[in-house]
């Protein structure tokens, strides 16, 4: 192998990561087939990756890569990795030796590593889980770690994670912390260690992190990446008044003790518990602490946390296992630099490290403008992404995004990726500026057209309202859509296709689609079967319910939701052309502008004259929002609003949302203080907790039906 270089690193990486084996628990001799030029690679790799991360801030490769490559050390020999895991201390700090070295935890990502895991501790231990074997599971906080050594009961020096052996003093930037406690009354508590270190997480809630840039940005400070950025940044200063200004808040999730006999607690659970009682803040705190007795326990755990990480104030990496008993933790011992009786089950990594290609240009149904990132493919937690949204020109200029630039890539979920930072570092000289308004002339780029700002100033839009081509393309794939037809083989591609053959002209076109068939059918790549789905599809989407005809026209702040409170107070599409303003802003949920909207809409010929050639087409179905105002508006769910919070029995929650719809009641997916009633399943998220708080009624399944019935 080549020397390792900046330049050269990532092909090395992909090399190392080629020979990795499949099962992180095999053994680690066969892994680089006894080449031992491959360790020392991977130890070079790791320590450049870790100065980039730690010490410059400026990571060179995505989470995913780092935690893999790892693994592979960790499976290898230890011994031989001399790699420092963490940041070397920052210059002007003073240094502090951790009583023991801090350790990291092993990572595992799938349901087999954890049945490896779980396998492996039963087989050291003899004994099963729920059998004497517990598991306690915490969340994984991504945020920084730190050490306080506390002396008979007084917090005497704090350092940060540092290498593992050695950190930097932040011993008067974690006392700006309020809840943190650094003085312990050790006659109430005769139990807490004379020499102890207690370790946990610092770290900054999302909004926080938000308001915090946003202020950052008003004094043109520095803008942080994410909020374990913003944490790291917050408590290593040198000018601890700037540390007091953040808004720092720590997690306590472990300790140290040198003398074992000394240890009074049994378990992880006791440990928290006892902490807790003094006054340190733990994931208790958050309910978020399980203690399992068995892998389902894990796993719905996992899950649990997974699914609802969004509701979480702070970010979350992962989750952590710890076998609970400290005696078995004891038989267990350590790997190296990780506890063999700990181990982080890590998310699907979000953020991915890539090239920015090129900016291209998408002119939306409304004639926004949007720039697009065109990227080096990334693999980004198990999906390829090619492209991502730029937002607008403000974006752009705001992070100085630049062509040929290398940038993190962040996607979660459902949520279109998006460029969270440039690596300034790894900015070719050759990267180039992009203006939308110089790259377009201030032409529509899809019909030519003038180029106008938005009302809120920041958009740029295409003036054309009636005839630019990439606005009525963009109008038929909204229509087609899952939310409003729904109509399945009808996506970007096709709409293309058949716009281009003139097949489609105008947005309600797709309803005359049909009468192509046979051309469709003659396309290459359209295969009999499909198109006929195709058909099948559009005709039987001709008989709709009004609440989807109505989403259908576009109008601003007209979606599903308003839709149906639109569709719940007039019987017929004519009630609705004709509505004037104080019927429609009388309706709970509709404001002004969107009334206006309305209103203006239903004015134009134009429109007037689309909608009578529509209903030459399709017809509207005699649904339940037609008789909606022949509902009997003294029943109990008329004009209430409804919150579900897990599972039914009886129906889905769409089902219960339907019918909640169909007595005039109003269901909504988040509690507020307007909610009258909370609907409680099984296995109930926080919502149960909340109505709780703000004293709202909760009903149970039965009683929700019975209330139905009545
Ligand atoms: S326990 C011996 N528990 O993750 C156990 N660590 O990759 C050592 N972390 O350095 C740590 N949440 O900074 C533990 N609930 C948790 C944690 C946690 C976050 C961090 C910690 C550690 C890193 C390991």
């Amino acid at each position: 192998m080549e020397t390792i270089t900046k330049e050269n690193i990532k092909s090395i990486i992909k090399e190392l990561l080629s020979k990795e084996s499949s099962s992180i628990y095999n053994k680690s001799e066969d892994l680089f087939g006894k080449n031992e030029k491959y360790e020392e690679d991977l130890i070079k790799v790791l320590s450049i990756l870790d100065d980039a991360y730690y010490q410059n801030d400026e990571p060179i490769t995505d989470d995913a890569t780092y935690d893999k490559l790892k693994r592979i050390a960790e499976n290898l020999n230890i011994q031989t990795i001399k790699s420092k895991v963490g940041a070397k201390a920052k210059k002007g700090f003073k240094k502090i030796k951790h009583l023991a070295p801090m350790l990291s935890l092993g990572n595992i990502f799938t349901e087999d590593d954890l049945t490896a895991f779980i396998n492996r501790i039963e087989k050291e231990l003899y004994k099963k889980l729920g059998q004497g074997l517990e598991i306690i599971a915490e969340p994984k906080i991504d945020g920084l770690g730190f050490s306080a050594l506390f002396i008979n009961g007084k917090m005497i020096k704090c350092a940060t994670r540092g290498d593992g052996e050695i950190g930097e003093d932040i011993t008067e930037n974690i006392k700006t912390i309020k809840s943190f406690p650094i003085e312990i009354d050790i006659n109430k508590y005769p139990l807490f260690p004379k020499e102890i270190e207690i370790r946990g997480e610092v770290y900054i809630n999302k909004n926080d992190f938000i308001k915090m840039n946003e202020e950052q940005e008003k004094q043109n400070k520095k803008i942080f990446a994410n909020p374990r950025n913003a944490a790291a940044g917050s408590l290593r200063q040198l000018d601890t008044k700037i540390t007091a200004s953040r808004p720092l808040n720590l997690f306590v999730y472990t300790y140290t003790i040198t003398n074992d006999e000394n240890n009074p607690y049994k378990s992880q659970e006791d440990f928290l518990n006892k902490i807790h009682q003094i006054g340190f803040t733990t994931s208790e705190d958050f309910n978020l602490i399980k203690l399992c007795k068995s892998k389902e326990d894990i796993l719905n755990y996992y899950n649990s946390i997974f699914e609802n990480r969004s509701k979480i104030p702070f970010d979350i990496d992962g989750v952590v296992y710890k076998v609970n008993e400290v005696s078995d933790q004891k038989k267990l011992g350590f790997i190296a630099r990780s506890p063999r009786w700990a181990m982080a089950h890590k998310f699907p990594s979000t953020t991915a490290i890539t090239e920015l290609k090129g900016i291209t240009l998408q002119v939306g149904r409304t004639g926004i403008i949007t720039p697009v990132a065109e990227l080096e493919p990334v693999n980004i937690g198990g999906v390829i992404v090619k492209r991502a949204t730029l937002h607008n020109q403000d974006e752009i200029t705001r992070k100085d995004i630049r062509i040929g630039d290398t940038v993190v890539v962040a996607r979660s979920g459902d949520v279109i990726p998006k460029i969270t930072e440039v690596i300034k570092e790894k900015r070719p000289q050759n990267a180039k500026e992009y203006s939308i308004e110089k790259e377009t002339n201030n032409k529509c780029p899809y019909c030519g057209s003038e180029l106008i700002k938005d009302e809120d100033k920041v958009a740029i839009k295409c003036s054309n309202k009636i005839n630019c081509p990439a606005q009525i393309k963009g109008t038929i794939e909204y229509i087609a859509s899952k939310d409003v037809f729904d109509i399945d083989g009808l996506g970007e591609k096709q709409i293309e296709l058949f716009y281009n053959k003139g097949w489609l002209k105008e947005p309600y076109d797709i309803f005359k689609l049909p009468q192509y068939k046979n051309e469709i059918k003659a396309l290459e790549g359209f295969a009999e079967k499909s198109v006929q789905n195709l058909i099948d599809n559009i005709e039987e989407k001709k008989h709709m319910p009004m609440y989807r005809l109505i989403m259908s026209f576009g109008i601003n702040g007209v979606g599903d939701a308003t839709s149906r409170l639109i569709c719940a107070k007039f019987k017929t599409l004519n009630d609705i052309m004709n509505a004037n303003v104080s019927d429609l802003t009388s309706i709970n949920g509709i404001g002004e502008i969107t009334t206006i909207d309305i209103i203006n809409f239903f004015q134009d010929a134009k429109n007037k004259r689309t909608i009578d050639n529509l209903l030459q087409i399709i017809t509207i179905e005699n649904d339940i929002y037609k008789k909606s105002n022949e509902i009997d508006t003294t029943n109990m769910l008329y004009n209430k609003t409804f919150v579900i919070t897990g599972t039914l029995e009886s129906m889905t929650r769409e089902e219960a949302k339907e019918k909640i719809r169909e007595f005039g009641g109003i269901a909504t997916s988040s509690i507020s203080s307007k909610t009258d009633f909370v609907i409680i399943g099984t296995s109930p998220g926080s919502t149960a907790t909340k109505a709780e708080k703000l004293g709202i009624k909760k009903l149970t399944e039965e009683e929700f039906l019975k209330m139905i019935k009545e």
